[in-house]
């Protein structure tokens, strides 16, 4: 038997009912703040990833779905979705209209990760890029957009992480302080820190290995190494947050997973994710004030965050949602080709029905229309035939009533569509 690539899932009803309900709320929400709908192709050229997520990071040195196609070029599936965007920005000559523009995106990415709860090979992510806001309200756009996401969907126990990792200048000296440090603590080190102390310090943060977090709780913090212009951002954010009710922790070791970051990073993070007694993050992201400029185009400032929909759905209950609103049963000697009529009648009128199509007992039409959590049967007899006249049951009051097709889709419309 054929199985699905280790790391990735199978998404099916009743849990798709739940992907429906985020995804439309995603696109409302995105729609709220004003932002339109950005899709871009799903592989790109490698090397768009190694410049942009950078070298030294673990997406590029370990997670990358590389190959090559025909022609020879070196080609990556997309491991996230923010080059693609700024890509397409420079590319397809946005970067000339009027700013700010503001993009978001329901992706699906792949990284080459380890499978365990909550992370995948193939994943999912409510993305919003928006380019051309420098101050500090692109942080406030941000981070309000998706609070007012989690609460949509009914999650409000994540803890709001941020910190300020600088610009390149203060991160040049930050990186030195660093690395002089992790010289000093070398034999304490894992092998990838090692690596990343010579080719990205940075990294050395993000490190997931206990020993490694230990000796990185007293090393040197960026908050130290902030320019004066940056400190003051960073300031100005912490307050507008304040203002507009958006809770937060500083967390002065959140450095994120990427290079093109700059200034502000965050993160959304759920306690005990899954009771696996280990938090994890529901979303992340962070300014890139340089990254547009990296890749070709004009300096532009961006800010942008990406929302894991599968680690998101983990945490919420199993929507319950009718797949067919009413089920039309045949009963005594009417066969099922005889219903049909009224099944396309009512979808015609925007209700929607199913038949009898694996001709079931009468009794086994109940079973069945319990499993397609149907609101209502309409039970067709010969005498239902002969008059025109159909009994509609109402499953859950129990409630019955004869009525012509017409006066039932009138009260069905009345009833399902409010
Ligand atoms: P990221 O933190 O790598 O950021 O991913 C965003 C979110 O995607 C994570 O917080 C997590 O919920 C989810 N995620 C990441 N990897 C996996 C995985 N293997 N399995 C399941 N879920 C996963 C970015 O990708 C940035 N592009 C975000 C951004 C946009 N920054 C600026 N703009």
């Amino acid at each position: 038997m054929y199985q699905k690539p280790k790391g990735t899932r199978d998404i099916f009803a009743p849990e798709i009912f739940t992907w429906q309900k985020v995804e439309n709320a995603a696109k409302e929400v995105a729609h709220l703040f004003g932002c339109t709908e950005f899709r871009t192709p799903v592989f790109e050229d490698a090397s768009l990833y190694l410049r942009s997520v950078g070298q030294g990071t673990d997406i590029v040195n370990k997670e990358m779905y590389i190959f090559k196609d025909k022609a020879d070029r070196t080609l990556a599936l997309r491991p996230e979705g923010t080059a693609g965007v700024v890509r397409a920005f420079v590319e397809d000559g946005l970067s000339n209209e009027m700013l700010p523009q503001k993009y978001y995106y329901i992706a699906n990415n792949f990284r080459y990760e380890n499978p365990q709860a909550g992370r995948y090979r193939q994943h999912t992510q409510f993305g919003v890029e928006m380019f051309g806001i420098d101050s500090p309200l692109g942080e406030v756009e941000t981070l309000c957009l998706m609070k007012t996401f989690f609460e949509k969907v009914g999650i409000t126990d994540l803890t709001l992480k941020i910190n300020s990792i600088g610009c390149p200048e203060c991160r040049a000296k930050f990186n030195q302080a660093l690395k002089d440090y992790a010289q000093k603590n070398e034999d304490k080190l894992c092998e990838d820190c090692k690596h990343r102390k010579e080719v990205n310090p940075l990294r050395m943060l993000d490190c997931k290995k206990e020993n490694c977090k230990k000796v990185f709780a007293d090393a040197p913090t960026l908050s130290d190494y902030l320019c004066e212009s940056c400190r003051s951002h960073f300031e100005t954010v912490k307050k507008l947050l304040e203002e507009n009710d958006i809770s937060f922790v500083e967390d002065k070791n959140l450095v994120r997973g990427f290079d093109y970051y700059t200034k502000t990073v965050f993160e959304f993070e759920k306690t005990n994710f899954e009771n696996t007694g280990k938090p994890l993050a529901v979303g992340g992201g962070g300014r890139y004030d340089n990254l547009v400029e990296e890749i070709g185009g004009k300096k532009t400032s961006c800010i942008g965050f990406g929302i894991g929909l599968d680690r998101l759905i983990a945490l919420l209950p199993e929507e319950k949602m009718s797949v067919a609103d009413v089920a039309v049963m045949n009963a005594g000697k009417v066969l099922p080709e005889e219903i049909s009529f009224l099944v396309q009648y009512l979808r015609q009128n925007g209700i929607s029905s199913e038949g009898n199509l694996a001709n079931r007992s009468f009794k086994n039409q109940f079973k069945f229309a319990d499993k397609l959590c149907a609101k209502y049967v309409c039970i067709v007899g010969e005498n239902e035939l002969k008059t025109g006249n159909f009994t509609l049951k109402n499953l859950k009051s129990g409630e019955e009533e004869k009525l012509s097709k017409e006066d039932m889709v009138k009260k069905l419309q009345k009833y399902l569509c409010g």
